[in-house]
């Protein structure tokens, strides 16, 4: 039956209806908040709860939480690899096959709990089992908090890139307790609070003001101290995702400093985090942004001084890392665009540069080799100082 009378078919005509498909997915914030989040799981109806973790996570805060889970609901535990190395395909693979073999339906729902490495293998795994169940995510990490988890992007590595294999896959909601955060190791707080101080360059330069205020080399904070943090974060982060949810319009400019990080985080093979390999990021693009005439070498400073003084990001840049080798390994991060490599690029603090309505740029390959030349020699400078 025709469902609209004044539908007409129109040879050639074409008509665009909304699938409406956007949906948010809730985000829980809080203090130690464990109590209430048998009550938000109540709301659900599932047949059981397949609980991901890391060993040492397990031992740390998830053991409490499966065993409060397991009183009301059928729950299994089921481990991944530390960090990065679980975002490969066999570990996928191993994944899914088990939970076929340990009866996972499409009623099942799984958790992760862990950084952000754990929330992207589980979100990817859901998102393939049976074209897509359920998932949610308690993430334990400052870049679980403040940044993977509000991006639905769930990926594995390839053989040449970071993320190459992957899904958009919302959770169904977010739980976030910053009573984690406390043991979450210094390396990879510093990694989470970098993409904050990028979110400040980039859209917002009061929050580089409030980041100047309240860091400290050693990122050292009291329970209370962390909350408002990640909670700031979380912020900075939404205000852009507020304008583009799709992060392929204006939200492109949450990759400054990616372009260099993802070419570095991959020629260092897991030995430098994504964030301390964002923050190499961030110190090379702001150099590119001054050698094009859009910042100044106070601006450049600033990057430098958040980055190295006041989050205790210093290590110099790895010695093995050259210009060639760095622009290679860029390039082939970079398959994934299918077009020259660009750039998000700094207009003024707190403004990307935007010209024709595309905030990936793309600069004069000579440009960027010179500007990466000078960033190495002088980090070569700092090794044999
Ligand atoms: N989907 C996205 O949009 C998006 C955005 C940012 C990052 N990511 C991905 O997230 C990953 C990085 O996330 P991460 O920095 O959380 O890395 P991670 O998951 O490897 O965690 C970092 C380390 O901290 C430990 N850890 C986590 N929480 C802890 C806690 N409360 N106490 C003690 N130790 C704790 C982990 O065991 C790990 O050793 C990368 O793979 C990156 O690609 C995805």
């Amino acid at each position: 039956m025709n469902q609209n009378p004044t539908l007409e078919c129109i040879p050639g005509k074409v008509i665009t209806l909304s699938t409406q498909l956007e949906k948010p997915s809730p985000f829980y914030f809080g203090y130690d908040i464990e109590e209430s989040f048998i009550s938000e799981l109540e709301k659900y109806t599932f047949d059981k709860i397949f609980f991901f973790t890391e060993p040492h996570l397990f031992a740390l805060y998830g053991k409490d939480l499966y065993l409060k889970i397991c009183e009301k609901f059928p729950c299994a535990l089921e481990f991944v690899p530390t960090g990065e190395s679980c975002k490969y395909f066999p570990v996928l693979e191993e994944v899914c096959e088990k939970l076929i073999t340990k009866g996972a339906s499409k009623k099942s729902i799984l958790l992760s709990f862990g950084g952000g490495t754990v929330g992207n293998i589980v979100g990817l795994v859901a998102g393939l089992i049976y074209r897509g169940i359920r998932f949610l995510e308690i993430p334990t990490s400052m870049t679980g908090q403040t940044d993977s988890t509000l991006s639905n992007k769930q990926a594995v590595n390839g053989k040449t890139g970071k993320n190459h294999f992957g899904v958009y896959h919302a959770p169904i909601f977010i739980w976030v307790d910053t009573k984690y955060l406390k043991t979450d190791p210094p390396s990879s707080r510093r990694s989470g609070i970098i993409e904050g101080i990028k979110n400040g360059f980039i859209s917002d330069a009061a929050f580089l003001d409030y980041l100047e205020e309240t860091l400290n080399p050693d990122v050292k904070f009291s329970d209370e101290q962390l909350y408002h943090l990640a909670y700031k974060i979380i912020l900075s982060k939404l205000e852009i995702l507020k304008k583009d949810p799709s992060e392929k319009g204006y939200g492109i400019i949450l990759e400054y400093g990616h372009t260099f990080g993802h070419g570095i985080e991959w020629l260092e093979k897991g030995k430098l985090s994504h964030g301390e390999s964002v923050s190499f990021g961030m110190k090379i693009a702001a150099e590119l942004c001054k050698q094009l005439g859009f910042i100044s070498q106070k601006d450049v400073e600033r990057h430098y001084y958040l980055i190295e003084d006041k989050l205790g990001f210093n290590n110099p840049l790895p010695r093995s890392i050259t210009a060639e080798t760095l622009l290679d390994a860029m390039i082939a991060d970079n398959k994934k665009t299918g077009r020259e490599l660009r750039y998000v690029l700094l207009e003024k603090i707190g403004q990307c540069y935007n010209p024709e309505g595309d905030y990936l740029v793309t600069v004069e390959p000579k440009l960027v080799k010179k500007v990466l030349e000078n960033f190495i020699q002088h980090q070569t400078q700092l090794l044999t100082a």
